[in-house]
């Protein structure tokens, strides 16, 4: 982790809120008290997600011919596991407190907070009496089959299948060294205490590519593949200096890794992990050829050599960026109107693109019918294409707060000129207000498609 203060848990309370109040993202079983370290998205988070999911996808697999797509299965069976080394070692030192019963990952207690009062952080009352530490599995297990009785895994990474499917998808799809498999999903891990929001969660959802690769290759891979993938977080909205790159020492790494970059953003409560890039050498295929008794190896045609392929593999979390993007979106600016009033806007600043909602359209007085007929009209042209929201309660500067709360980056409005109530010049036309500006201008309607178009893609 960079050495650099950005901790701000005031700003982090209203980011939390915001995403309560206004549907990006709840806790799991909430009703019942809640589930510790699980999450639901609400119908904006669930758009947010949804583009941010699309935009990597989009990215890696469909504008490259190099990487290709797949889904994998989330139940894992346990050889698979076996041979990644999961079940043996997938774990986290923890250590149990005897009085209070609680379980603290060894690396977090002073700053994990303890039961007992008036103490603020585990180890520091009297009372506390913690055991040495001991290592504790983090993966879930679940029973399956008629009866119960065979053990699987639900998947702690997303890359295993990638791994197991490698042979596969080689020989289906004829591609040659090198070449990447891209898996989007879900995966679980029992973290010992899940904190700071979404961050640290027991279910999350991971974007990984597993690049194949000849050895020779994989330092100067790794290398390219950080530098596209800072260029990704720049696309979303993610600025170049909020981003730290640990270059993790000899002795920090996984004994496999001959190179691993950390990709580190500025949360408000410190600088942490977004993705990993590690270049995992032959480590992977080499435990499951072992593991399966079944060769992996590539036989190169024009060089006529055999090998087992490296891998490079850049590892981002779904969830840890959509709370970097909020993070980062979040912007509270004082205002003051013609009387001198002041007034706080609360805006999420999303790069287009991110957005949930692209559009918002509203009549600028819902009794006039043919206001809302056009906007309706709007509506149905627009939809197909981009999400938008129709609205049409309250005043419109009430309106346009609503949609800059969520990040909404255009808003339409049909008015009186719309309806040509004005002169002839403006009929047809409709205002376009930009968020971040607050700036007006008006558009005809034909010219709005494309001109929205060329802006949130
Ligand atoms: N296949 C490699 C791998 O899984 P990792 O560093 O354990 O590596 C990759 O995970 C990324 O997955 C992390 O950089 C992080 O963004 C995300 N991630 C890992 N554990 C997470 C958790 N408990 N909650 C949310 N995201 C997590």
């Amino acid at each position: 982790m960079a050495n650099k203060d950005t901790t701000d848990p005031a700003r982090m309370e209203k980011i939390v809120s915001l995403c309560k109040r206004r549907g990006f993202i709840f806790q799991a079983g909430e009703l019942y008290g809640g589930l510790n370290g699980c999450w639901d998205y609400g119908p904006l988070g669930a758009e947010l997600k949804r583009n941010l999911k699309d935009y990597w996808w989009r990215k890696t697999v469909q504008e490259r011919d190099d990487v290709l797509g797949m889904d994998g299965a989330i139940l894992t069976m346990e050889p698979v596991l076996v041979s990644s080394g999961h079940v043996g070692g997938f774990s986290d030192p923890m250590v149990d407190c005897k009085t209070c019963k609680a379980r603290f990952r060894a690396d977090n207690v002073a700053t994990s907070p303890c039961k007992e009062k008036p103490s603020v952080c585990a180890g520091q009352s009297p009372k506390c009496e913690l055991t040495e530490p001991r290592d504790f599995n983090l993966m879930l297990q679940t029973n399956f089959g008629a009866t119960g009785d065979q053990i699987a895994y639900l998947r702690p990474e997303t890359a295993q299948s990638i791994f197991c499917q490698y042979k596969n998808v080689l020989d289906s799809n004829r591609v040659k060294l090198p070449f990447g498999i891209a898996q989007v999903g879900k995966s679980f891990r029992n973290e010992i205490n899940p904190r700071n929001f979404t961050f640290r969660s027991r279910e999350f959802e991971q974007m990984e590519i597993e690049y194949f690769c000849h050895p020779d290759d994989g330092m100067r891979l790794t290398d390219e593949w950080l530098e596209e993938r800072l260029k990704f977080y720049g696309e979303i909205g993610i600025p170049r200096e909020k981003l730290h790159i640990l270059d993790v020492p000899d002795g920090e790494r996984a004994f496999y890794s001959k190179k691993t970059y950390d990709i580190e953003y500025e949360f408000p409560f410190g600088i942490q992990e977004l993705e990993g890039v590690a270049y995992r050498t032959d480590y992977d295929l080499g435990v499951h050829e072992k593991g399966a008794g079944k060769s992996l190896v590539y036989f190169d045609e024009e060089t006529k050599e055999k090998f087992l392929p490296h891998v490079v593999e850049p590892s981002a979390g779904c969830d840890r960026t959509v709370l970097a993007l909020i993070c980062e979106a979040f912007d509270e600016e004082t205002l003051t109107d013609e009387k001198g009033k002041e007034d706080v806007r609360t805006i999420l600043r999303f790069v287009p693109r991110m957005a949930p909602i692209k559009v918002g359209i509203f009549p600028l007085l819902k009794k006039n019918e043919e206001q809302v007929r056009i906007c309706r009209e709007i509506q149905k042209t627009l939809q197909p294409w981009m999400t938008v929201f129709y609205d049409d309660g309250g005043a419109v500067g009430r309106r346009y707060r609503r949609q800059d709360e969520v990040g909404t980056p255009f808003c339409v409005t049909v008015d009186f000129e719309t309806l040509g109530e004005q002169g002839d010049a403006l009929k047809g036309t409709v205002t376009v207000r930009q968020r971040d500006s607050m700036a007006q201008e008006r558009l005809p309607i034909a010219a709005l498609l494309p001109w929205l178009l060329e802006r949130v893609r």
